[in-house]
């Protein structure tokens, strides 16, 4: 079945439906490989600050770059359903805003917009919804609030946290968004939010009872070349293949082994020295 934010809303395990998949993408080869792996969801995250601009955080990326990602994503056509990220400060300057900055990364490529954020969020997802635009919510260690929070800390670790949390989950899902990430909390937090939803929730750190989970590229591949989070499972190495292939290359470059004949075009007969 192709996916849609309605069918995603309708998605979950204890209706018997299977855990939704996603994971992140930020270019073509990546969607690609993505989709042929047959994720449901590809989320193109505001996460390529950290794992492809070289960034501290999620801070520093723009709309303008989000899109220019969207567009390669999207150049893949999968048939997964495509997630992108409203950078920071595209959605917290007023809703006019943030429906027309959710617009742009449509336009983009995109199928829907993930925010981050709970009640003080409601007017922009209100106006991101009117402009006909599936909204995904993102609540717990929510990463464009690091400097609130004062760094990347596990979040709704006491009873009034948790309880705030779950408040917060009610009100986005009141709104109308379809579905909702759950990041870094404990994980009787991710199975008690998840239990209060109708809508799904897609965990990263929220333990395993959670309608679907999500893990950035970088980091379940071995892409990152650092210890990777408490939360995610490495599936392979491939920082080092790459290296490995790269030194083969440069190697062969420098002794003359590359290329040879056959990786060279033929001379014509009537071309000489
Ligand atoms: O940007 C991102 O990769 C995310 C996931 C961590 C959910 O938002």
């Amino acid at each position: 079945m192709t996916l849609s934010a309605p069918v995603i809303r309708t998605r979950k395990r204890r209706h018997g439906d299977a855990p939704l998949v996603m994971v992140t993408a930020y270019d073509e080869p990546g969607a690609r490989f993505a989709d042929a792996a047959g994720v449901d969801m590809i989320l193109v995250g505001d996460s390529v600050a950290n794992v492809v601009l070289g960034h501290a955080d999620t801070l520093h990326v723009t709309l303008e770059e989000m899109c220019h990602h969207v567009r390669a994503v999207a150049a893949a056509s999968p048939r997964a359903f495509i997630v992108a990220d409203m950078p920071w400060l595209t959605y917290h300057l007023g809703p006019h805003e943030a429906a027309r900055n959710a617009g742009a990364l449509i336009r983009a490529g995109a199928q829907s917009v993930k925010l981050e954020g709970g009640r003080v969020r409601q007017q922009a997802v209100r106006a991101i919804l009117d402009a006909e635009i599936p909204v995904m919510g993102h609540l717990g260690l929510t990463p464009q609030s690091v400097l609130a929070f004062g760094g990347f800390k596990v979040q709704a670790k006491t009873h009034e946290a948790a309880e705030m949390l779950i408040k917060d989950a009610a009100v986005l899902q009141d709104e109308g968004v379809f579905a909702m990430v759950v990041e870094g909390v404990p994980s009787l937090v991710g199975s008690l939010v998840t239990e209060a939803l109708e809508i799904p929730t897609i965990g990263i750190g929220a333990g395993p009872d959670t309608d679907g989970q999500v893990l950035v590229y970088h980091d379940l591949l071995g892409l990152t070349g650092k210890t990777p989070a408490k939360f995610v499972r490495s599936y392979a190495d491939v920082g080092p293949v790459i290296v490995d292939a790269l030194s083969r290359f440069a190697a062969d470059v420098r002794s003359g082994a590359f290329p040879n004949a056959s990786e060279a075009y033929a001379n014509p007969d009537d071309l000489h020295r």
